[in-house]
């Protein structure tokens, strides 16, 4: 150990996992490798499924908006005759691309899946693999960048999300169809959803740079002092709130998934 302190001091590299640190700082990596790889499998897997994404009043987030598809949520209808008939279909394509593109770029999953993924590095103070960095600037992690604009797409999916939260409350009864307000677990399993989401969303740094550009010229302008105070709030805590995000919204299509499957039975509570 004195030797690779003395040799860091030293300016030599250290080797690929060469590390003074004797905590269990793999772990955390290991973690993020594990658990978002296993995120973007499922999300995956369900987008390509295509069906088993709406039960009664619920639609499944990794659906919505649905904006063609077979299922009552449809806004415009079945799917359309445009799509290319060799193309797969799933009315996920058209949709899921836009969240799961704007979680892929947060950048707090990149620094924890950039030390999970290629260990670039692997944890703070231990060898990397490599010793060139290219950074964002150029291709493949040039597209990063979307990030910037995949933020306005993100808080209106927000919007759509609430809708269906409303959507969640009308029920419609077998035997007249009229529609009558009531609320069942999986309201409150959409709602949570919601409310997470909305916590991750509203606290990305792109976000708070967009809300706080200038600061100090904010002396007169109250609302967007406070809109900063707030998303600067929610930023504090981003890391926690994307990985409970990231949960609530696979359980969400899970639920729905199983409701229609019929190997899950929705309660109602009002
Ligand atoms: Fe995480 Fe924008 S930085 S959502």
């Amino acid at each position: 150990m004195t030797e690779t302190v003395a040799s860091r001091s030293l300016g030599t590299r250290q080797r690929f996992g060469e590390t003074a640190r004797r905590d269990a700082w793999w772990l955390q990596p290991l973690l993020v490798l594990g658990v978002f790889s296993a995120f973007v499998v499922y999300a995956t897997w369900a987008a390509f499924q295509g069906s088993h994404y709406a039960w009664g009043p619920y639609l499944s987030p990794f659906y919505s908006p649905e904006l063609f598809g077979d299922s009552p949520h449809a806004w415009f209808g079945p799917k359309p005759g445009w799509y290319p008939a060799w193309l797969p279909w799933s009315p996920a394509f058209l949709i899921l691309w836009a969240p799961g593109g704007f979680r892929l770029t947060c950048y707090y999953y990149r620094g924890a899946y950039y030390k999970g993924f290629w260990a670039d590095p692997p944890a703070c103070a231990v060898g990397e693999p490599r010793s060139s960095y290219r950074g964002e600037r150029s291709f493949p992690l040039v597209w990063q960048n979307a990030h910037r604009w995949l933020v306005g797409l993100a808080i209106p999916i927000l919007g759509f999300l609430c809708y269906d939260v409303w959507q969640a409350l009308r029920w419609e009864d077998p035997a007249t169809g009229a529609t009558t307000f009531g609320v069942g677990v999986g309201t409150l399993v959409l709602a949570i959803n919601v409310i997470l989401l909305t916590g991750y969303t509203l606290g990305c740094h792109t976000l708070r740079h967009l809300v706080g550009g200038y600061l100090d010229r904010l002396a007169g302008r109250p609302v967007r002092r406070t809109a900063y105070r707030c998303v600067s709030c929610l930023n504090r805590r981003h890391g926690m709130w994307a990985w409970v995000s990231l949960f609530s919204v696979a359980f969400s299509d899970l639920y729905v998934r199983l409701l229609s499957m019929g190997i899950w039975t929705d309660f109602r509570i009002l």
